[in-house]
């Protein structure tokens, strides 16, 4: 197949997804209110899946990733498998011409990562992109233009609170993949927080340094991480605190930024931002100021209700940047970031070290494979081999 440039239709992409799980078989509800994308094919190793999906859709249905991405019935694949085979699936998709969304994360380790960015090799012609829902919610995307703007002025301390992300065993025990180094490749920091890690790094770059304290199974009998508070460190000397849990109730999503002119508080249950913003900066309060006078706050309440269409803005989005190039919300490339913190999370509380970033691919993936080789729990099912990293360096 040769790369593809443009679908037959001006109005719809033909869209294959794979994996039909708790989010693919969503995806594939999802889509049929959505215009510009017609659901073609889906396949799934589970043959029960696969069938009542191909009779409820009407749609091609195969066995294996490989008969569709060889079949040419689509332009586009979203992939919605367990995480390793994002990566194997994703680049023989992109190899093979396709435009693709993955799922998040886009790989579990950084090494894996990097093979599969280095296979979209023709970024004018194909659309990679990845699903991080999160970026539609109205409310993050004012607080990158408040920063980005230079209106909080520089950023002097995070912290994000993001513990309502609960789950009970009954959910670590529905899938062999789940929350096995062998089959999902760590615990909160790769399942739930990617969405949070990549807003991390999408509001504020990438920290120089971290170091993280946590638990596997703390709460949940599993042998990944469960518990994790980090600390975070910046270039401009900013730091950070983000602490997360599946074993909390009722939680919390809530995220501070301390910065020179005000602090800036997005709790979602409240559902607003607000902003305390001071007439002088901090800086220059410490400066000139009295030895207690802080400077003089105002609350700003941001009139912001919309969250965002999350997934379907996600799917109309990747479907608008093949037919008429519209730009993508979130470039697949950049879904490395949320991953490489993640993984420096993880070796850092488990080898209880401070982490400096960038980390090291290599040892990461070496770290991985000993989680991997150590584990008591049994294989999962599917293509769950950690990839092969000796073309990598
Ligand atoms: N964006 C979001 O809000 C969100 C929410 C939940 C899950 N996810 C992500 O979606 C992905 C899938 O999660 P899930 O909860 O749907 O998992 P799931 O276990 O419910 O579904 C996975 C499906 O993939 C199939 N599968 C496994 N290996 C396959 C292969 N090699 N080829 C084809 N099919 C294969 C399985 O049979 C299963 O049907 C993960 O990456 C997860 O992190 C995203």
């Amino acid at each position: 197949m040769t790369i593809t440039t443009q679908p037959a239709s001006p109005e719809h992409i033909r869209l294959g997804i794979i994996g039909l799980g708790n989010m693919g078989s969503s995806h594939c509800r999802l889509i049929e209110s959505i215009d510009n994308i017609v659901l073609a094919a889906v396949c799934d190793i589970d043959s029960a899946r696969l069938a009542k999906i191909v009779s409820r859709y009407g749609c091609q249905g195969y066995a294996t990733s490989t008969e569709l991405i060889n079949a040419g019935d689509c332009d586009a694949i979203l992939i919605a498998t367990p995480h390793y085979d994002h990566t194997t699936i994703g680049i023989a998709a992109l190899k093979a011409g396709y435009h693709l969304l993955v799922e998040k994360p886009i790989s579990v380790h950084k090494a894996d990562c990097e093979k599969l960015i280095r296979a979209h090799r023709h970024p004018d012609k194909q659309v990679f992109a990845a699903m991080f829902n999160q970026r539609t919610n109205k409310h993050y995307q004012h607080i990158k233009q408040l920063i980005d703007s230079g209106e909080l002025g520089q950023i002097r301390r995070i912290s994000w609170t993001i513990t309502d992300w609960f789950r009970s065993q009954r959910y670590y025990d529905s899938g062999g993949w789940r929350a096995t180094w062998a089959g999902e490749g760590g615990g909160v920091l790769l399942n739930q927080c990617p969405h949070q890690l990549d807003l991390l790094h999408w509001l504020f770059g990438m920290p120089t340094a971290l170091r993280a304290q946590g638990h596997v199974g703390k709460h949940h009998n599993i042998e990944v991480e469960d518990d994790i508070t980090c600390w975070l460190e910046y270039a401009n000397g900013a730091t950070g605190v983000f602490t997360t849990t599946t074993g909390e109730a009722p939680g919390i999503n809530r995220l501070e930024i301390a910065a020179d002119r005000g602090l800036l508080v997005y709790d979602t249950a409240e559902g607003k931002i607000t902003l305390l913003k001071n007439d002088i900066t901090v800086t220059q309060a410490i400066k000139d100021n009295g030895p207690f006078e802080k400077p003089k706050s105002t609350r700003i309440e941001f009139d912001i209700i919309d969250t965002g269409r999350q997934h379907a803005e996600v799917l109309e989005n990747f479907a608008d940047a093949i037919l008429h190039g519209t730009e993508v919300l979130a470039k697949g490339n950049e879904g490395i970031h949320s991953v490489e913190l993640a993984n420096a999370m993880i070796y850092s509380a488990l080898n209880g070290k401070t982490v400096k970033l960038p980390i090291n691919a290599r040892r990461y993936t070496n770290f991985l494979k000993a989680r991997i080789r150590q584990s008591t729990v049994s294989k999962p099912q599917g293509n769950t081999e950690i990839t092969d990293i000796s073309n990598t360096f």
